[in-house]
C-alpha cells in the first residue's frame, strides 16, 4: 500500500507544482510584455476608485465636535418673534406649502393626548385602507386623533388622482394634503408641512399634548402606545425614538444617499430619531417648525429634525426598544414581547395586518 500512497503523492505534488509554476511564469510573462499597459491600468482606475468610495471625503471631512449649522441666530429671540408675527432676521428655509386639502380646522380640539401623523403617499391609498381596518380603528376608539399625509398628484399618471383624494377625504375626513411633489427627497417638506399644520392650526385651540409621526407600515399597539404616554413619557422637550447615535453620512458616489462635503461638511450627524416612528411633545413641535425656518434644508427629514434637536439643545430620547427600527417583524413580535409599541414592516402592509390580528387586536 505504502509505495503506490507515496507515488501517487509525489505525482500529484510534481503536477500540482508545476501547473502552479506555470501559472506564475505566465502571469509574470504577461506582466513583462504587458507592463506599460498594466502599470498605465492601475495608474488610471486606482485614483478614481478611491474617489468614487468617497475615501478622501472620509479622510478630509471635518469633525463633528465643529459642528454647526447655519443660521446661527437666537433662537430663544426666534422663538418669541413668533408670537410677535415679526422675525427680527429673515427666515431662510420658509415652505409655505398651501394645504391643498386639509381637515377643518375645529376638527383639532375634539381630541385629546395624542394625535397620530402618518406619513403617506398620494398613491398609498392601500396601505391606508389596511391602516383604517387596523391600529387606525383602535385610535379613533381611543378618541385619538389620526391624520395621513399626502404630497400632490403632481408626480401621478393618473387624471383621476385629484378627484379620488377629494372622494377619500369627504369619505374619511383624515387626509393632510400639500402642495409639493410626493418625493422621497421632499420627505423633510412633509414632515415641515405636518409640524407646520399643528403648530399654526391645532395648538392654539386644542389641549394634544404628544405626536406621534410614523410610516404607513408600521403596525402599531395603541394600548401599549397610551400606557407608556400616561406612565413614563416626559410632558414636555420629549424627542423619542430608535436613537441614531453616530451615523455618518454616505460618501460613496452614485450612491442614492451621497452627499458631498459641500452639502454637510462633518464626519457625523448630530445623533438622531429615525424617521420611521418620532414621538414628540407639542412643545418641541412648535420649537422645531419655527427653527426649521432658520435651518438650511437638507433632503432627509430625520437627519434636518436632528439639526434642528441639536440647535436647540434636546437631546433625543432612545425608546428603540418600543418602536423599533430595523428589527426583524417575526423574531421581535414572539408572544414574549409584550413590551412593544410598535414595529416596522419596510412596505409589507399585508403582513403589518396579520401582525396586528396576531398581536395587537385590542
Ligand atoms: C437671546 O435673546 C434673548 C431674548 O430676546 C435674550 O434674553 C438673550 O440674552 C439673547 N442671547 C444672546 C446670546 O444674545
Ligand atoms: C400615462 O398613462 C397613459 C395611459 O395609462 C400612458 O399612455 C402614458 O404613456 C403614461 N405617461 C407617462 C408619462 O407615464
Ligand atoms: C419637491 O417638491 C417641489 C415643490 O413641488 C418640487 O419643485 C421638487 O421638484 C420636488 N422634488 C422632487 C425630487 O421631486
Amino acid at each position: 500500500m505504502q509505495p503506490y500512497q507515496m507515488s501517487m503523492f509525489s505525482a500529484n505534488y510534481y503536477f500540482k507544482y508545476t501547473i502552479r509554476s506555470k501559472e506564475v511564469m505566465s502571469l509574470r510573462a504577461f506582466v513583462k510584455r504587458w507592463k506599460k499597459i498594466v502599470c498605465l491600468t492601475c495608474f488610471i482606475c486606482v485614483p478614481p476608485l478611491i474617489y468614487l468610495l468617497g475615501s478622501i471625503e472620509y479622510l478630509i471631512a471635518k469633525p463633528y465636535s465643529e459642528f454647526s449649522w447655519p443660521l446661527e441666530v437666537n433662537l430663544t429671540r426666534v422663538i418669541s418673534d413668533y408670537e410677535t408675527g415679526h422675525y427680527h432676521v429673515a427666515p431662510i428655509n420658509e415652505q409655505k406649502f398651501l394645504l391643498k386639502v386639509q381637515p377643518t380646522a375645529d376638527k383639532c380640539q375634539d381630541f385629546k393626548l395624542l394625535t397620530v401623523l402618518i406619513k403617506s403617499r398620494v398613491d398609498g391609498r392601500k396601505s391606508r385602507d389596511v391602516l383604517r381596518k387596523t391600529w387606525v380603528k383602535s385610535l379613533t376608539k381611543n378618541n385619538y386623533r389620526h391624520l395621513f399625509l399626502l404630497g400632490s398628484c403632481a408626480s401621478i399618471n393618473s387624471t383621476s388622482c385629484e378627484k379620488d383624494v377629494r372622494k377619500e377625504q369627504s369619505d374619511y375626513g383624515d387626509l393632510l394634503q400639500g402642495d409639493f411633489v410626493d418625493a422621497y427627497e421632499n420627505n423633510t417638506i412633509k414632515m415641515t408641512m405636518a409640524f407646520q399644520y399643528i403648530t399654526e392650526q391645532c395648538l392654539p385651540h386644542s389641549s394634544v399634548l404628544y405626536l406621534l409621526l410614523i410610516d404607513d407600515d408600521y403596525a402599531l399597539n395603541v394600548r401599549k402606545l397610551e400606557s407608556y404616554l400616561i406612565e413614563t413619557a416626559k410632558k414636555f422637550d420629549l424627542y423619542a425614538g430608535y436613537v441614531w447615535k453616530k451615523s455618518r453620512p454616505f460618501r460613496i458616489h452614485f450612491h442614492k444617499h451621497y452627499m458631498s462635503l459641500d452639502q454637510y461638511p462633518y464626519s457625523h450627524y448630530p445623533p438622531f430619531v429615525s424617521a420611521g416612528a418620532m414621538l414628540l411633545t407639542s412643545d418641541v413641535v412648535k420649537k422645531f417648525y419655527i427653527v426649521s425656518k432658520f435651518s438650511k434644508y437638507y433632503p432627509f427629514d430625520d437627519v434636518f429634525y436632528g439639526f434642528v434637536a441639536k440647535k436647540l439643545n434636546i437631546s433625543p430620547t432612545d425608546i428603540g426598544e418600543f418602536l423599533p427600527s430595523y428589527y426583524n417583524v417575526p423574531s421581535v413580535h414572539s408572544k414574549s414581547n409584550k413590551r412593544l409599541i410598535g414595529s416596522h414592516r419596510f412596505g409589507k402592509i399585508d403582513e403589518v395586518f396579520q401582525i396586528y390580528k396576531k398581536f395587537y387586536n385590542q
